[in-house]
């Protein structure tokens, strides 16, 4: 049961390689929402891609930037809002999330998220002599975050179409019932 509070928009979460794009496009076209990503809000404030981000100004720098996005978000309604995957390990960002948004937990096994993003090199906290191992410590980390979402989806075996139906009958429920 989800408690008594706005919902204008839908926030999915989850690690790297969960379907937070994929999936958000396809529900933002269905519902005829607007689709947001807060990487690419951060790259077009910054002029810079988030790997040189990372690689200029650190990952702590990264975090502060998407703080700052998480804040202008507060106005926003009809918006699917894919987050990158480290955005909700952080309470004051899920707290924020939530004053505007559903949010939704996009799940998958590491072995399927490594599957998923194995020849994307874009992602720099992947850059390490044993990535499986990585997301393994890193999910373990954030579990506790991503699990504060409203809703959890398990991605596993689901085709993009599927997972998207599935979270917009979610929102469709959550909507109607307040
Ligand atoms: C990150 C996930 C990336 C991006 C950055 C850091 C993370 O977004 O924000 O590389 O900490 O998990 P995606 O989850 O969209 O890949």
């Amino acid at each position: 049961m989800i408690e008594t509070r706005p919902i204008h928009n839908l926030a999915l979460i989850g690690f790297m390689g969960a379907g937070k794009s994929s999936v958000g496009h396809a529900v933002a076209d269905r519902l005829r929402f607007d689709f947001l990503d807060t990487d690419e809000l951060i790259e077009s404030q910054a002029g810079k891609s988030i790997a040189e981000l990372f690689a200029e100004a650190g990952e702590p720098a990264f975090r502060e930037r998407e703080r700052q996005v998480v804040q202008q978000l507060s106005q926003r309604t009809r918006t699917v809002i894919a987050t990158g995957g480290g955005l909700p390990a952080s309470a004051q960002n899920l707290a924020d999330l939530r004053a505007h948004s559903l949010v939704v937990y996009l799940w998958a096994s590491p072995e399927m998220l490594w599957e998923r993003v194995r020849f994307q090199a874009h992602r720099p906290l992947l850059h390490d002599p044993d990535p499986l191992a990585r997301i393994r410590t890193l999910l373990t980390a954030r579990d506790p975050f991503y699990r504060q979402a409203d809703v959890l989806v398990n991605t596993e075996r689901r085709a993009v179409i599927e997972v998207a139906q599935h979270v917009i009958s979610q929102f469709r429920l959550a909507v109607s019932d307040r």
